[in-house]
């Protein structure tokens, strides 16, 4: 059975002078889940917000709180992140070396979240075979992490395809979330490759109607499955 359409607004792209509004705005729109991006400015080169905004995020929120780590040491964040009430935790292939990398992801399962492992563009999907046995969601970054407002990178299409089969594979259902560029024109296209969970931040904060465009957006991927 395919795995739930899930539309993930990341709050990068919301204004932050009204937080509590856009969060409102954003489940009230319908959305699966919030994407909460956190940058260190050493792993990227940016710096976002940190973990008490997130459990901010999280006492207004209707929806599961999915924490996306830029960061170079996500270890030592696990238990703030598992009190401020998230769901689940996707950290970066390459912070550190494979151990801890499985190291880290065991941890965020040992305190019950979901554990999730993202590939930048260049990692390919061999890159997940020392992970993903303990992996709950893969996430596939269709831009360079760091920036919302990128151009979506079409030749991830077939590390998408790719990810699916090795995922499938495991008997386990394993969610694949794509962020970076992700909107109507290219919804669509990741759907067919076999993503289920979509990241979108500017396409979905700056929409007129962010209803209509959560509607929209899982029409657009549930019809092109
Ligand atoms: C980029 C972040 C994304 C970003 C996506 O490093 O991981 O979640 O907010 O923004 P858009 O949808 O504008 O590309
Ligand atoms: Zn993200």
């Amino acid at each position: 059975m395919k795995k739930q359409i899930t539309i993930s607004p990341s709050l990068l792209a919301c204004d932050f002078l009204h937080l509590e509004n856009e969060v409102k705005s954003a489940t009230d729109a319908g959305v699966g889940m919030l994407h909460a991006d956190v940058m260190d400015g050493v792993y990227v080169p940016n710096i976002s917000f940190g973990f008490d905004i997130i459990k901010s995020v999280v006492s207004v929120s209707d929806v599961p709180v999915d924490a996306h780590l830029m960061i170079k040491r996500p270890y030592d964040y696990i238990d703030v992140l598992k009190n401020a009430g998230v769901y689940s935790v996707t950290v970066h292939s390459d912070f550190d070396s494979p151990e801890v990398v499985r190291e880290t992801l065991e941890k965020i399962k040992a305190s019950g979240m979901k554990a999730g492992l993202a590939l930048r563009p260049m990692f390919g999907a061999n890159t997940l075979k020392d992970c993903l046995d303990i992996c709950d969601m893969i996430l596939i970054m269709t831009v360079e992490p760091g920036f919302g407002g990128q151009s979506f990178m079409q030749d991830m299409l077939p590390k998408i395809r790719a990810v699916r089969t090795l995922a499938d594979n495991t008997g386990r259902e394993i969610s694949i979330q794509v962020d970076g560029g992700i909107g109507e024109a290219t919804i669509g296209d990741c759907a067919e490759a076999g993503a289920d969970n979509f990241v979108i931040g500017t396409a979905f904060f700056k929409a007129t109607d962010r209803a209509a465009a959560a509607r929209n957006f899982k029409i657009a991927a549930e019809s092109h499955r």
